[in-house]
């Protein structure tokens, strides 16, 4: 998408993952796109070592951590306000396996840092079970979130990874404490019910104004393991045991992230999202993270227009807004969403979610008349009161859809944008 949605603070005075090691004989050119510039990469002259510069020109502080070459970026390049975190404890005594990037295009690091303390998203994105957050706590370079839910895997995905877990372990207890060191990097330390341990590291790089690029790794403790498991694979010289669980659930964790995505790159960060009593998790990470990005930060910023500029624009023709779906136009740089409810009343509103800016139109479904957000699935009825998790609810006041003023002329629908 052409210009960019949002302003990105420069200075994240953060850890960044740049490049996992293993990729970086394999790079086309020693330029890596890096927030709104770019650094360069070279193998240092007394090797082992690397060197990375910033824009091509200053010198950044360089360390090699979890298999990943990672740089500090703050006031001074050079000097470091904190040193790289310790991420875990203890080591499982293996390295850990790094899956293939994801890159999330119009996605900032707010929206993927404040998922996770978004505790519906993972009953109504990924459709677990059951999912609380049973405390966090934060201190200026970490928050830290202690998760637990019921996955049941057949549900969560289409992925052939979680097919094939479905039919071994069809429904699982997970736990995860779940702590991010800065916006750069978050480590995982999950079990499931079966005994299974494992660490994960997310390392997010931005790139340019819009974008971000996420590795995930993961280390399997194999103690946990059944022994007959163990003593199978020490049969075979091929295949480690640790290495197969470990990208396994790397790309569980990455297939978790495409249901985000559908949201993410459609949303509008609000500055004032209506977020309901018991969503206090979100406020604390936004309370965090506003240390690494502006105050009052929106995406992207939303232009009021006073009444006087507005005019009448057409939409469309009538017959084009079919009843059963909902419509997304965008008109004078306007989004808006359009559907007919059963008595052919036409209902036309504003397209991002007043509770936390996902698009209506990107996978909003329409129930007994009232639209429903891909995001939460909380339903408006066509006044646009927010009614609740059912469509049959009664109107709430927390929140309600902004409508869009509309008229019929001849069989043309115009709008007051
Ligand atoms: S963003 Fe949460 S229900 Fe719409
Ligand atoms: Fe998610």
């Amino acid at each position: 998408m052409g210009s960019p949605k949002y302003v990105r603070p420069q200075k994240h005075n953060s850890w960044f993952n740049v490049v996992p090691v293993r990729d970086f004989p394999h790079l086309g050119s020693p330029k890596v796109p890096f927030l709104d510039s770019f650094v360069t990469m070279e193998a240092s002259p007394r090797e082992p070592g690397y060197v990375v510069r910033y824009e091509g020109v200053h010198p950044m502080h360089v360390t090699v951590q979890y298999g990943f070459i990672c740089v500090w970026f703050g006031d001074d390049l050079t000097k470091p306000s904190w040193p790289f975190p310790v991420l875990f404890d203890r080591s499982f005594g293996r390295d850990f396996c790094i899956g293939k990037p994801r890159v999330f295009k119009d996605t900032n690091l707010l929206d993927l840092i404040e998922n996770n303390g978004d505790q519906l998203h993972f009953k109504t994105v990924h459709r677990w079970h059951s999912v609380s957050i049973s405390d966090h706590t934060y201190t200026d370079r970490v928050f830290r979130l202690k998760m637990s839910g019921v996955i049941s895997y057949a549900r969560s995905s289409e992925s052939a990874v979680k097919r094939t877990l479905s039919r071994i372990v069809p429904v699982s207890d997970y736990h995860q404490d779940l702590a991010f060191h800065g916006p750069g990097f978050g480590a995982g330390q999950i079990s499931t019910n079966g005994g299974l341990q494992a660490q994960l590291v997310l390392a997010f790089t931005p790139i340019g104004d819009n974008d971000l690029r996420l590795y995930l790794a993961a280390s399997v403790d194999e103690s946990t393991l059944p022994s007959w498991l163990r003593a199978l694979f020490r049969l075979n010289p091929f295949v480690s045991l640790h290495d197969l669980l470990s990208r396994a659930i790397v790309r569980a964790g990455a297939d978790d992230t495409d249901g985000d995505y559908r949201i993410w790159r459609y949303k509008r960060s609000l500055k004032d999202p209506k977020l309901l009593p018991g969503e206090a998790d979100i406020v604390r990470i936004r309370e965090w993270m506003s240390q690494y990005y502006l105050k009052d930060f929106e995406q992207p910023p939303l232009a009021i227009k006073a009444e006087e500029q507005k005019r009448w624009i057409l939409l469309g023709h009538d017959e084009e807004i079919t009843p059963g779906r909902v419509h997304s136009f965008t008109v004078a740089g306007e989004e808006v969403v359009a559907y007919r409810a059963s008595n052919g009343e036409l209902c036309i509103f504003e397209a991002h979610c007043p509770h936390q800016g996902a698009h209506l139109g990107r996978g909003g479904r329409l129930e007994d008349d009232c639209l429903s957000c891909p995001f939460h699935h909380f339903y408006f009825n066509p006044q646009g009161e927010f009614v609740g998790t059912k469509p049959e609810g009664k109107p709430k006041p927390h929140m309600k859809l902004h409508p869009v003023e509309h008229r019929l002329s001849d069989d043309r629908v115009e709008v007051f944008v």
